[in-house]
């Protein structure tokens, strides 16, 4: 999954507009961008929508935002949405793999009452949103078999540290932000998913937006969240493997596969070795899942 478009679940005009945007996938926000009154309306809306969504023949995967194990509020999200099943949900404010395990038993439970196999809705936790979920950012792995990856977020982090801004001048994110970016990724690929990288709120900065997604890319993210629809062309094209990448990585499968019994090579003057053929590898399979 390379772009997921966070929809709040409200807006029926708004959930529409992103079925044809592009987007790989659509977060409905059940949380942040939902007023404490207006939850119920919202889960009502998110229903409607997933069971209109699923007529539709080539659609957006769909994910649930819900609020927070902590919020007293995820029994009534999940109540009001898994029995029209959802792909997966968002679980923010997560805290390490303890807090995925509950969200499965919870789930678990809608699942059997709604007739679906259990482990059909999957969990996406926001991994960075608490001082405390910080230190619990390498305890995901083996928690469920429903978890798809991890994403982090800094707006949520940046109120929980007392801090005054989470970005420089520039729009860079100081270096508590970057730190639990960093935990994000090392926390996802010692769970062995995907890391999808954080939210760009300056929506009308391309420029600033492409230049962030180019950075998520290089640095190991699979994918990116938007919050408008104009950035999911941009994080799909960037992180969509181009032809040149793709040529490189095949030459280096190839140039091992044609020597198995050799550590390293050299193509054009350059030395590879098995990370890089790892590397090589994830992006062939990558160029594959995003061709389909
Ligand atoms: N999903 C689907 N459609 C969206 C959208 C989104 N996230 N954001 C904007 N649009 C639509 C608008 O409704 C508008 O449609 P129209 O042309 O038919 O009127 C069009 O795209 C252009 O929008 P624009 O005028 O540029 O922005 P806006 O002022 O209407 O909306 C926000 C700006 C920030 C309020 C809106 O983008 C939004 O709500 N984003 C999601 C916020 C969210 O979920 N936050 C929680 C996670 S951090
Ligand atoms: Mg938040």
């Amino acid at each position: 999954m390379r772009s997921l478009l966070f929809v709040p679940a409200d807006s029926a005009k708004m959930l529409d507009k992103a079925m044809m945007c592009g987007a790989d996938a659509l977060i409905v926000d059940l949380e942040d961008s939902i007023a404490p009154d207006g939850k119920t309306r919202a889960r009502q809306s998110a229903a409607a929508f997933l069971k209109t969504a699923h007529r539709v023949a080539s659609r957006p995967y769909i994910l649930v935002r819900v609020n927070g194990l902590r919020t007293g509020l995820t029994d009534a999200d999940l109540d009001a949405v898994v029995s029209a099943s959802p792909d997966a949900i968002m679980l923010p404010k997560a805290e390490g793999g303890a807090s995925v395990v509950h969200a499965d038993a919870k789930l678990a439970v809608r699942e059997a009452r709604s007739d679906l196999p259990e482990g059909h809705v999957k969990i996406l936790p926001i991994a960075t949103e608490t001082a405390g979920a910080l230190f619990l950012a390498g305890t995901f792995a083996g928690a469920s078999a429903r978890l798809i990856g991890l994403t982090w977020g800094a707006e949520d982090l940046s109120a929980d540290l007392g801090a005054q801004a989470n970005r420089d001048e520039h729009g860079r994110f100081l270096d508590p932000y970057r730190l639990a970016r960093t935990l994000c990724l090392a926390g996802a690929a010692a769970a062995q998913v995907p890391a999808i990288d954080t939210v760009y709120v300056d929506f009308r900065d391309a420029d600033g937006f492409r230049a962030e997604c180019e950075e998520g890319l290089r640095d190991g993210f699979s994918g990116k969240m938007a919050i408008h629809p104009a950035q999911v062309p941009i994080i799909n094209e960037v992180f969509t493997p181009n032809t040149e990448a793709i040529a490189r990585a095949q030459a280096i499968v190839d140039a091992f596969a044609k020597n198995p019994d050799v550590g390293v090579v050299g193509i054009g003057g350059v030395m590879y070795d098995r990370p890089h053929l790892a590397r090589a590898q994830q992006l062939l399979t990558r160029a594959a899942s995003t061709r389909k």
